[in-house]
C-alpha cells in the first residue's frame, strides 16, 4: 500500500512529458505508471503539471552582510518563501569571515538553520580567507564531508580574493574534485568608477549600475576563465547578467573548456532604468544587486543563452533586504551613496513563476528545459543527483503541482518572505504552484504555507559538476 498517490497529472522531467500517476512511500517515489495501485491518500492532479520541486542553488539566508545591515530572511522565512514558490530544496551559503576558520563558519550556519527550514537545504562555502590552514586542511576535509562547491568573489572589500588567491583556491578544487562558483566583477574597475561618481556627486542608487558596467563583468569573467584554464578545472560563473559575459563564456566553450553558467530572473525582467526609481530617489535601491540589471539587448542575449544551453542553471540569487528599514536598503549610510546600499534582491518565490510564464508560456523554452534549468541541472551540478531533481523511482518525493493556466499578479503578499517588497510587484504571470511537497509532505497548498520549521533537512552532497 502506498502512502500517497498523485493521479491523473502530467509528469514532466528534464527528458520527458508523460501522463502518469506517481506512487509515494516513506517520502520517496516508489511507483510510476498508468496505475500505481492503492494508497492511503490520493491527490487528484488532473489538469496539473507534476514537476520536480524547484531546487534553488543560489540563495542567501541569514548571511552576515555588515555590522549595520540585517538580511531580511533567515532559514525559516527564506524557506517558507521557497516553498510558496514551488521549491523543495535550496542551497544557501556558509560565509567564512576573514580570520575565521572555514569549519567554524560551516558549523555556525548549521546552527542558524537547525530546526528552522521548511524545505531541504545544503550549503556552499564562501571562501574569503584562503590561509594555508584553509587551503591545506579545512577545504580538503570539508569537500570530503560533502561540501563540494564553494564560491569566490572578485569584488567587494570584505570578500575579494587576489588573482593569486583565486589560483590557490582553484588548485584545491582541482585536487579535491570540487566546483568553484565565481562572482565575476572586477574589484579595481568598480572602485575606480565608484570613487569618480562620488566625487561628481552622483550618489543615487542608479549610479550603482554605472559603477559596475558590463565590461567589468566581461573582464572578470575572462580572467576567471583564464585562471580555470591555467589550473585545468571547470568553474561555474554565477549570476551572469548580459551579453558581454555570455560572449566570454561562449568563447571559452569554443576552446573546449568546461565553463558552466547561471543566470537569474532579474536579468530577464529588470533593466538599469529600474534603479532610477522615481526621479532618482531611494526607491531605486529596491533593485540594487550585483551584477546590476542591464538593458533590453542583454535581456535578449540572456534569453538566447537560456535557449541554446549556455546556462545550465536558473537561480534566484535571493539576497533579501528590507527597503523601509534602517538596517536595510535605506539605512543612514545607504542614503549617502549607492556604495553603501546593500546588494541583493529577493526572488526565491518568484523564480519559477517568472521562468514558466515568460519562458514556457511565451514559447521561448520547452517544459523539459524549464525543469532542467530550475531543478534537474541544479541537482546534477551540485551533487544532489540521483536523489533529487527529477521524478523517478527511488528519488525523494520532492514535487510541485503546477497549474499551467492560472493567471496571477505578483504581489508582496504572495512572496511569503521577510522583505517588505518584491521587485516584481505587479508583474502578471501565467502558471503557479498549487502544492509543494517535500519528501511527500505538503508544505504549501492553495496559497497557504503548511510546512513546519524543522521539517526541512540538511542534505549532504556528492561530487559537484556532474553534468
Ligand atoms: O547583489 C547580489 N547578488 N548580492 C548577493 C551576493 C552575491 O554576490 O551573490
Ligand atoms: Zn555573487
Ligand atoms: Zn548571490
Amino acid at each position: 500500500m502506498l502512502d500517497l498517490a498523485i493521479r491523473g497529472g502530467t509528469v514532466v522531467t528534464a527528458a520527458d512529458v508523460s501522463r502518469c500517476d506517481v506512487g509515494i512511500r516513506e517520502g520517496r517515489v516508489v511507483a510510476f505508471g498508468e496505475a500505481v495501485g492503492e494508497a492511503v491518500e490520493t491527490i487528484d492532479a488532473a489538469g496539473l503539471l507534476v514537476l520536480p520541486g524547484g531546487i534553488d542553488s543560489h540563495v542567501h539566508l541569514d548571511q552576515y552582510s555588515g555590522d549595520d545591515v540585517v538580511m531580511a530572511d533567515g532559514f525559516e522565512t527564506g524557506t517558507r518563501s521557497a516553498a510558496a514558490g514551488g521549491n523543495t530544496c535550496v542551497i544557501p551559503f556558509a560565509l567564512q569571515r576573514r580570520g575565521e576558520s572555514l569549519r567554524a563558519s560551516v558549523e555556525a550556519y548549521h546552527a542558524k538553520a537547525k530546526g528552522k527550514a521548511l524545505v531541504d537545504y545544503s550549503f556552499h562555502l564562501i571562501v574569503t580567507d584562503p590561509s594555508p590552514a584553509v587551503l591545506g586542511q579545512e577545504l580538503p576535509a570539508l569537500v570530503k564531508d560533502g561540501y563540494t562547491s564553494f564560491k569566490v568573489f572578485m569584488t567587494y572589500d570584505d570578500l575579494v580574493l587576489s588573482d593569486r588567491q583565486l589560483l590557490e583556491v582553484f588548485d584545491v578544487a582541482r585536487a579535491e574534485g570540487a566546483l568553484v562558483m565565481v562572482h565575476a566583477e572586477g574589484y579595481d574597475g568598480i572602485k575606480f568608477m565608484a570613487d569618480r561618481l562620488e566625487r561628481r556627486g552622483e550618489t543615487a542608487p542608479f549610479f550603482h549600475s554605472t559603477s559596475r558596467p558590463e565590461l567589468v563583468e566581461r573582464e572578470a569573467t575572462h580572467r576567471a576563465i583564464a585562471h580555470a584554464e591555467l589550473i585545468g578545472i571547470p568553474i561555474m560563473i554565477v549570476h551572469v547578467s548580459g551579453r558581454e559575459a555570455i560572449e566570454q563564456i561562449e568563447w571559452a566553450r569554443g576552446r573546449g573548456l568546461r565553463i558552466y553558467a547561471e543566470t537569474c530572473p532579474q536579468y530577464l525582467m529588470l533593466t538599469a532604468d529600474d534603479l532610477k526609481g522615481l526621479n532618482m530617489d531611494m526607491s531605486g535601491a529596491k533593485y540594487v544587486c550585483s551584477p546590476p540589471p542591464r538593458d533590453q539587448a542583454s535581456q535578449d542575449a540572456v534569453w538566447r543563452a537560456l535557449q541554446n544551453g549556455v546556462f545550465q542553471t536558473f537561480s534566484s540569487d535571493h539576497c533579501p533586504f528590507r527597503y523601509d528599514d534602517p538596517a536595510g536598503k535605506t539605512g543612514p549610510k545607504a542614503r549617502t551613496s549607492f556604495r553603501w546600499v546593500p546588494n541583493g534582491i529577493p526572488g526565491v518565490a518568484a523564480r519559477l513563476p517568472i521562468l514558466f510564464s515568460e519562458g514556457v508560456k511565451k514559447g521561448r523554452i520547452s517544459l523539459q528545459q524549464f525543469v532542467a534549468l530550475t531543478a534537474t541541472n541544479h541537482a546534477k551540478m551540485y551533487g544532489l543527483y540521483p536523489k533529487k531533481g527529477s521524478i523517478a523511482v527511488g528519488y525523494d518525493a520532492d514535487i510541485a503541482l503546477w497549474d499551467p493556466d492560472k493567471a496571477v499578479t505578483l504581489t508582496q503578499d504572495l512572496m511569503h518572505h521577510g522583505s517588505d517588497y518584491t521587485p516584481y510587484e505587479g508583474l502578471e504571470v501565467t502558471g503557479w504552484p498549487v502544492r509543494t511537497m517535500v519528501r511527500g509532505h505538503t508544505v504549501f497548498v492553495d496559497g497557504a504555507v503548511t510546512g513546519e520549521a524543522g521539517g526541512g533537512s540538511f542534505v549532504a552532497r556528492g561530487p559537484s559538476g556532474m553534468i
